[in-house]
């Protein structure tokens, strides 16, 4: 079984990691390893071994080596001689800040029963399991249950805390993370997913030194500027090589992830809510329950890393209904028109996608309210009737009448201050008061914590579904909040607002997709402004960056892959000049990046010419052959667009049985003499034999992976290549054969 209990020390194993912790002499709970699997024993004498240290505190006089700053903790508090960062940090009405949690019992259960209210993991039976461990603070009278959960398939342990105030006097809960980790040396490198709007999830990755570091979000949201996924490599470990863990947090509001390196070159990570901005009040018999972080360890390379985290969102995170069901070829208006269209010219644009094999017409931004620009009507969310008279529900039946499905786009928590909405609730917009409120994208956040706002947009959001048939939702987010405050809550509850307002985001989805099962949503930030495990609980889908350029989406498409699936990106060709950097790729190129996700089109398609939609067109029915592989493949990084000048990228799917594969290679500019160049392929059958698609040789999988695949120099005119050869992509379609 994935859990052993001996004489107070747990055993986590999946298939290949061990996870091992202990209760400590003072009862309290120390951490012993986690890594590559090992034997399961009675006790491991040598994970216990210590040895003094001058100059720093110790527990008990009788064990001068029991000194906590030494010690590998399961999860520490503060100020009682460890003074690495904690994983919590309780203040009693006295003032006192000093917990000591001692160990009560512990409980096994079958399978794992998803969080209330939270976005979180589940499975039913099979050998998944569940370790629930028991502690208590006697003189606060807090008890805090640390759940362990067992994916051994994917090597992966989900974690949380949750604490109960089982006394009379009201408790502040002033830190609260999710998971903490003493590992015994910290020759680690973090890689990090860093970026800005439209410039998402680039790779950086760097050394661990003395001291903290951290990458977190105080904006509300995850943010476009650090993500929670986090990676801690060995120096020498590449894609394919060497040992890693994987690090990540399903939520979707303020965030920490620390590294925190000390004296003795231990590294302590931590990952939770971000406890700057956090604090709750756990009156006599709360709970209070932290999110889940996810934890991985491979010592196969990065790409066997994203690999396992991905197929264990897939199966226990991703709704079952959505996991492995085929996504729509959509077209999405926003590029196309913005703000400047009407019925006919949105049923034009259907029409002629219809016939290019598109499969889904989303209308975007622009069809409520009076909005002709990003000024008004957020909230409104009725029909511009001057624009749409006909309405909503009218269009979406042209539309289903083109036997296409049809999806709108929303910005629920979101108010502009020319909207009916802020004229008849003005108290739903988070300001604080007495302060000047500070607009973003000329409009204001509402206040998720209010549970009649809740009310009010599930209403409104559900009305339009059932009217309209909606077949998907884009649930857009476009700013982050400013003036944290919502008069729902007390003087002394405000620091819970944060959190309570992601806890109002998870109920109102939780509603709808509970309400419309059916309803497909992608989720949408400015693009990847909130693109993590959160959102990926209820929306099987996200809008990946609002960057359509194909050479920009390379490296967020790269980097985003190392912590999600590619069945979680939306990726859309748009027109040329690009919108966003004013570069003109060949369409081709656009379709080849765009492949590795969830299609789409994003462009007036009725300005496109003859050439341009024949082109279209073989793209949508190449994408529809190969759709299961593109979306569900196993996803390899071949070659980084963040190593060198960054001028060539590449990476491939494989399917589950290997017989099947696409790769792309993807060049920005092309250089005259340029190096010889080979592609190595990954996750083939090496005794398979196998033909790429437009020539006659055929291949061993073990040549195409170890040997490689002569890459030409593009030098002579091509046919379908324009003009330049900058900015090109070559695909390669794999396929095993019996001859
Ligand atoms: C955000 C989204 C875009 C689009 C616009 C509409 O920027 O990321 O895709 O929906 O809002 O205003």
């Amino acid at each position: 079984m994935p859990i052993s209990v001996q004489q107070h020390q747990f055993h986590l194993q999946t298939d290949h990691t061990s996870y091992l912790f202990h209760v400590m002499e003072n009862g309290e709970l120390g951490q012993l390893y986690y890594g590559q699997r090992i034997h399961d024993q009675a006790n491991y004498p040598d994970l216990t071994a210590r040895e003094e240290h001058g100059a720093i505190p110790a527990w008990r006089l009788d064990r001068p080596d029991f000194q906590p700053e030494t010690l590998k903790q399961e999860f520490a508090g503060l100020g009682k001689g460890d003074y690495r960062d904690p994983a919590f940090q309780v203040t009693s009405p006295d003032g006192s800040r000093i917990s000591e949690f001692r160990y009560q019992d512990y409980q096994i259960t079958d399978g794992k029963q998803r969080l209330n209210g939270l976005p979180s993991a589940f499975a039913t039976g099979d050998d998944v399991q569940t370790l629930t461990v028991t502690l208590r603070d006697v003189v606060a009278e807090l008890t805090l249950a640390l759940q362990y959960t067992v994916f051994p398939h994917q090597d992966v342990i989900v974690r949380s805390a949750r604490f109960t105030n089982a006394g009379e006097q009201t408790l502040l809960l002033d830190r609260a993370m999710s998971s903490q980790l003493d590992l015994p040396d910290a020759n680690y490198e973090l890689l990090q997913f860093s970026g800005s709007w439209a410039r998402e999830r680039h790779l950086v990755r760097s050394p661990l030194h003395s001291g903290s570091q951290s990458i977190g979000s105080l904006r509300g949201a995850s943010s476009h500027q650090q993500n929670p996924a986090m990676i801690l490599a060995r120096p020498t470990t590449d894609e394919n090589h060497g040992a890693a863990f994987g690090f990540n947090l399903i939520y979707s509001g303020n965030f920490l992830d620390q590294v925190e390196v000390d004296a003795f070159d231990t590294a302590r990570i931590l990952i939770g809510i971000n406890p700057e901005e956090f604090g709750w009040q756990l009156t006599p018999g709360e709970t209070f329950q932290t999110p889940e972080a996810v934890l991985s360890y491979t010592t196969t390379g990065l790409n066997q890393l994203s690999q396992q985290m991905g197929d264990f969102y897939q199966h226990h995170l991703v709704n079952p209904h959505f996991a492995q069901t085929p996504r729509p070829v959509l077209i999405n208006n926003w590029e196309g028109t913005y703000f400047n269209f009407d019925e006919a010219k949105l049923t034009a644009i259907a029409s002629d996608a219809k016939d290019l094999g598109i499969e889904m017409f989303v209308l975007d931004d622009g069809w409520f309210g009076h909005r002709d620009d990003d000024t008004t009507s957020l909230g409104d969310w009725d029909v511009y009737a001057q624009k749409l008279p006909n309405g909503i529900a009218h269009l979406a039946d042209k539309i289903h009448g083109m036997a296409l499905k049809f999806g709108l786009w929303f910005e629920p928590e979101m108010i502009s201050i020319d909207s009916d909405l802020y004229r008849a609730h003005p108290e739903w917009t988070v300001k604080t008061p007495h302060r000047e409120m500070t607009p973003g994208r000329n409009q204001f956040v509402i206040d998720m914590a209010n549970p009649e706002v809740i009310d009010y947009l599930y209403d409104k959001i559900s009305r339009l579904i059932a009217d309209a048939h909606l077949d998907y939702i884009k649930w857009d987010m476009n700013r982050n909040i400013t003036e944290a405050y919502s008069p729902t809550l007390p003087a002394d509850q405000q620091l819970e607002f944060a959190h309570r307002y992601m806890l109002g985001v998870y109920q109102l989805y939780g509603r709808l997709t509970t309400a419309y099962p059916d309803v497909l949503f992608e989720s949408c930030a400015s693009g990847g402004g909130r693109f993590d495990l959160g959102m990926m609980a209820y929306a099987p889908q996200a809008w990946t960056s609002d960057d359509t350029d194909a050479v920009e989406r390379l490296k967020i498409q790269f980097g985003t892959s190392y912590g999600y699936p590619q069945t979680m990106m939306g990726a859309h060709v748009s027109a040329v000049p690009n919108d966003q950097t004013g570069r003109i790729t060949p369409i081709e190129t656009r379709a080849a990046v765009a492949y590795f996700g969830d299609l789409g089109y994003e462009l007036d398609v009725t300005q496109c010419s003859a050439a341009e939609k024949a082109a279209i067109k073989e793209q949508v029915a190449f994408y529809k052959a190969h759709r299961e592989l593109f979306q569900q493949g196993k996803f390899y990084r071949l070659d980084s667009p963040f190593t060198g000048d960054g001028n060539v990228g590449s990476w491939q799917v494989v399917s589950a049985d290997g017989k099947h594969a696409i790769a792309a290679r993807y060049q920005v500019l092309n250089h005259p003499n340029p190096a010889y160049n080979r592609l190595y392929l990954r996750g083939l059958q090496p005794d398979q034999r196998y033909q790429i698609a437009g020539n006659d040789h055929v291949y061993y999988g073990d040549e195409l992976m170890n040997a490689g695949v002569f890459i030409p120099h593009l030098q002579d005119s091509t046919e379908g290549i324009e003009e330049s050869f900058d900015f090109s992509a070559r695909l390669l379609v794999i396929d095993a054969v019996e001859k």
